[in-house]
């Protein structure tokens, strides 16, 4: 949640920052804001709003140094005086994260004179280390000192009045990569924002210092001066890029055939990659949002397929309660990001109790995959709208070689089902393909009209409809519910009125006959019906209104092909009500906050 951004070199610095401000913006688009050296003082220039909004009211001043910020408000709401950077006295940051005791801090400046303008608790971080510095006059001390006073998580870039040269960074909690480019050294929050000026970087470790002057940079830890291994972002630069779709999520989403064909080409021709999960007496999976619905679907396919005891936990709620694990318990830590605030805690969680961990980890070298005992990396290129789809597919995907895996060891897929799956595996890209070529448009604007949607399946057909309904609601704003398709009439089937679309479902011949009772069920009450299914399920035109059909796939697989159609849906039903689908409100793309 928020980005950062620092340039200091040769070339001038404001531009580079507010480019780097552009390809964070995903992160937090609250407000925005930069600040430089200019003349020999620092000069902060901040705006509510996108940052186009501060790009309106920038000089043409020029400055090699800069750092900037874009924000995703967590105290105080987005206003120019609540934007970073912040000043106190010597000070100027820009923050990432959240001082968890900033109130007590902030009274006990107050106390000391100290005056502050905003709500924030980045503000009392400036003026806690700008106290410090007049204290104890050596920068790198303050520095060190400073994961002593300040308690909770956060990536600060620091300015000090009388070191015009100089960017300090330090991380606790959330991410800091560092780079050098010809021109000049760089300073991050995430790796887009430094990708058109070079690949190389240095990845910033929990407690460590970074000073970064225009042509050194220098790493302490513990007030020693440390070296640290130079690495590189092996994806196309173009994968940050929107390359002719109209967003970033209509382009992740067609992206998907490549991705995956990529992945299957290298996983499943090198399965010793895929952790052996028979070594464990049983499975947690957490994760939050689309990360966790992938986990549902993971979970069903380690019982059915591996005969294992799996569960499937939100990280928010696993991290503070008793989860009786011990060293023959694998815990499954989800994260596209790999910076998820509550996944972190939980796998520090299932550490501190024995279990051993696995991370499937988007981003390379972030939190979950360093900490983690093993890491799958899913390999899905940069995701950059806030609606995640390429990482949850591939994360099913990789859910499913586990668990493709682990029936083989534990001879639950005989040679002919091998085979068979195979099969499914390699069609899979061809099929998504075929998928996304349906014209969604018509179905959208029959939703887009709507208040209320309701999305019912069973078994895994129900883990999809969980993910089909997050992704309508986090970018067209329409209120969905999920429901076991059973459990509607429980209560919920009250809400259903004439046209209240209700999207089903069935990819399951097993259970198929029982879903379409359900939906006949809402039909018989007005509903507007569009069902999803499986080109060999029979059903009667007398129970949808549309429908959609995908190929029969293996269930180790179908999964990541019904999603698809949703994913479209969710797509064109915002994209008809006009709203800026990569940047939904109150969101951002990674949630570093508790
Ligand atoms: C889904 O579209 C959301 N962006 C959100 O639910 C996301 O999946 C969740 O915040 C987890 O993020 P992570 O995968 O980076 O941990």
């Amino acid at each position: 949640m928020c980005g950062i951004i620092g340039y200091n070199g040769k070339e001038n610095a404001i531009p580079i920052v507010i480019d780097g401000l552009k390809n964070l913006e995903y992160r937090g688009y609250d407000s925005s804001g930069i600040a430089y050296f200019h003349n020999d003082k620092i000069k902060i220039i901040k705006e509510k709003g996108r940052i186009s909004e501060l790009e309106k009211i920038l000089d043409d001043d020029k400055s090699t140094l800069c750092i900037g910020h874009t924000r995703w408000a967590t105290h105080g709401k987005p206003s120019r005086v609540n934007s970073h950077p912040h000043a106190s006295g010597e000070i100027t940051i820009v923050h990432n994260g959240i001082i968890e005791n900033y109130a007590s801090l902030k009274e006990d400046l107050i106390s000391k004179g100290y005056k502050f303008l905003s709500e924030t608790d980045t503000e009392v971080a400036a003026a806690m280390i700008d106290y410090l510095y007049k204290e104890e006059k050596n920068k790198l001390k303050v520095l060190e000192k400073l994961e002593d006073v300040l308690r909770g998580s956060y990536a600060l870039l620091i300015l000090f009045r009388d070191d015009k040269d100089t960017i300090y960074a330090l991380r606790k909690g959330s991410p800091l990569i560092v780079a050098k480019s010809k021109t000049g050294n760089l300073v991050a929050s995430d790796i887009p924002a430094i990708l058109d000026y070079t690949k190389d970087y240095y990845l910033l470790d929990e407690g460590e210092i970074a000073i970064i002057g225009k042509k050194d940079i220098k790493f302490y830890r513990e007030e020693k001066e440390i070296k640290k291994e130079l690495l590189t972002f092996k994806f196309d630069i173009g994968s940050a890029k929107k390359e002719g779709y109209k967003h970033f999520m209509l382009k992740e989403i067609y992206e998907q055939p490549k991705v995956i064909k990529n992945y299957l080409e290298h996983y499943l021709n090198n399965m010793d990659l895929i952790p052996d999960l028979s070594l464990y007496e049983k499975i947690h999976i957490v994760a939050c949002g689309s990360a966790y619905h992938a986990g549902l679907i993971g979970n069903y396919l380690f019982s059915e397929y591996g005969d294992i005891e799996a569960s499937c936990f939100v990280a928010s709620e696993y991290r503070y309660k008793k989860n009786f694990i011990n060293d023959k318990t694998l815990v499954i830590l989800i994260s596209q990001s790999g910076e998820t605030a509550d996944t972190i805690a939980s796998l520090r969680l299932a550490k501190e109790s024995g279990a051993k961990t696995l991370g499937i980890v988007n981003v390379v070298g972030s939190t979950i995959a360093r900490e983690s005992d093993e890491v799958i990396y899913i390999n899905a290129g940069c995701e950059i709208a806030v609606a995640t789809t390429k990482a949850y597919t591939l994360q099913v995907l990789t859910l499913s070689l586990c668990a493709y895996k682990l029936g083989l060891i534990k001879g639950k897929i005989d040679k002919q089902l091998e085979k068979e799956l195979k099969v499914s595996y390699k069609n899979l890209p061809k099929e998504i393909e075929e998928i996304l070529k349906l014209d969604y448009k018509k179905y959208a604007t029959k939703i887009a009209k709507s208040k209320n949607v309701f999305f019912i399946g069973r078994l895994l057909d129900y883990y999809i409809c969980e993910e089909g309904s997050l992704k309508l609601k986090e970018i067209s704003y329409i209120h969905s519910e999920t429901y076991p398709a059973g459990e509607l009439k429980h209560g919920t089937i009250s809400l259903i009125e004439k046209n209240t679309p209700v999207i089903a479902v069935i990819t399951d011949k097993k259970i198929a006959e029982k879903t379409i009772s359900n939906i006949k069920e809402t039909r018989a009450r007005g509903a507007y019906t569009l069902v999803l299914k499986q080109k060999d399920i029979e059903i009667s035109h007398d129970i949808y209104d549309d429908v959609i059909e995908i190929e029969e796939l293996s269930d180790l697989v179908s999964s990541i092909l019904t999603i698809v159609p949703l994913q479209m849906l969710a797509y064109y039903v915002a994209d008809s009500l006009g709203y800026d689908i990569d940047k939904p409100r109150n969101l951002a793309k990674s949630v570093t906050v508790e």
